[in-house]
């Protein structure tokens, strides 16, 4: 596994493999890696030909009371994990070369990036797609890996993709869970043994809602009531949000007809986790 810091040396080596006409897989990562990016490096492996995982805490996704100082970096255990699934390249560019202190150009995209967790947090997304597409420009992946876990992320970065032409196919994988249900996430890091048993009511009201929903329950408020009564009988969880929304435009939706995004996002102790199910109404 090579390492790469240098923002032109990481060009230089996409530059040469896709001239040997192999392609590039990417895997775009905070680290602190668990079995969900794992499995995002694996399903890389099976598709491209060289495999680059980036690992880099992007400061402009975070806001100013947000978690960017106690975000865990792991790094040693990480890089003996990706070491394990012998990938390529793990580029671990420096925050004064990603976003130096002049930094003035950002990417945004419009209406979907403030429905949902861009309310709580009005300049995540644009964090997001600003490095998002200049890791794009770097590595010029041919293919490159999401979780569902972060629905909205792929759904926003799908459409970046789009707006501006990029020639990447972006593949999208399945939520990795615990053994318990809820998502895997490098912010479950933060919870106390107590907060971590709590956490599990998080799974526990999108699979309430699934399940009203797919046994044909059509009033919407009543289902979001009880959902937010079983998340509210918890003490020291406060949700933030939780939609019935389309799962292509993120809208909100009433009717609860086809597939529907069930998404909630909610505070416990010092983490914010989001988790979401895909459900298909009758
Ligand atoms: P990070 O939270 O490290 O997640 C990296 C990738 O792993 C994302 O695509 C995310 O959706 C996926 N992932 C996280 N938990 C998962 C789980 N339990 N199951 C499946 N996939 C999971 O998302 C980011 O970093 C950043 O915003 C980034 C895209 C790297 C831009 O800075």
């Amino acid at each position: 596994m090579r390492i790469i810091k240098d923002l032109e040396e990481m060009q230089m080596y996409s530059f040469k493999t896709r001239c040997r006409g192999k392609t590039i897989g990417f895997v775009p990562t905070m680290g602190c890696l668990h079995e969900g990016h794992l499995s995002l490096v694996e399903a890389a492996k099976k598709k491209a030909d060289v495999v680059v995982v980036s690992i880099f805490v992007n400061p402009i996704q975070f806001g100013p009371s947000e978690d960017y100082k106690e975000y865990p970096r792991p790094l040693a255990t990480d890089k003996g994990l990706l070491e394990h699934f012998d990938i390529d390249v793990l580029f671990l560019p420096e925050a004064n070369k990603i976003t130096p202190d002049n930094f003035s150009s950002y990417i945004e995209v419009d209406k979907l990036s403030k429905k949902m967790c861009g309310r709580a947090r009005p300049a995540y997304f644009r964090g997001v797609t600003t490095i998002v597409a200049k890791f794009f420009n770097i590595v010029c992946p041919d293919f490159t890996f999401f979780g569902e876990k972060d629905y909205q992320q792929q759904i926003i970065i799908k459409k970046m993709v789009k707006d501006l032409g990029f020639a990447i196919k972006i593949i999208t994988l399945p939520t990795v869970r615990e053994f318990d249900g809820l998502a895997m996430s490098s912010r479950n890091q933060y919870l106390s043994v107590k907060e971590r048993e709590q956490a599990i009511i998080l799974y526990k009201a999108l699979c309430l809602a699934r399940q009203e929903i797919e046994s044909g329950e059509k009033n919407d408020h009543k289902i979001l009531l009880r959902v937010r009564s079983l998340i509210g009988s918890v003490p020291n969880i406060r949700l933030d949000y939780v939609v019935f929304a389309d799962p292509e435009t993120l809208d909100e939706v009433k009717t609860l007809r086809g597939k529907i995004l069930v998404a909630l996002a909610a505070y416990i102790g010092k983490a914010r986790l989001i988790d979401n199910l895909i459900v298909n109404a009758k």
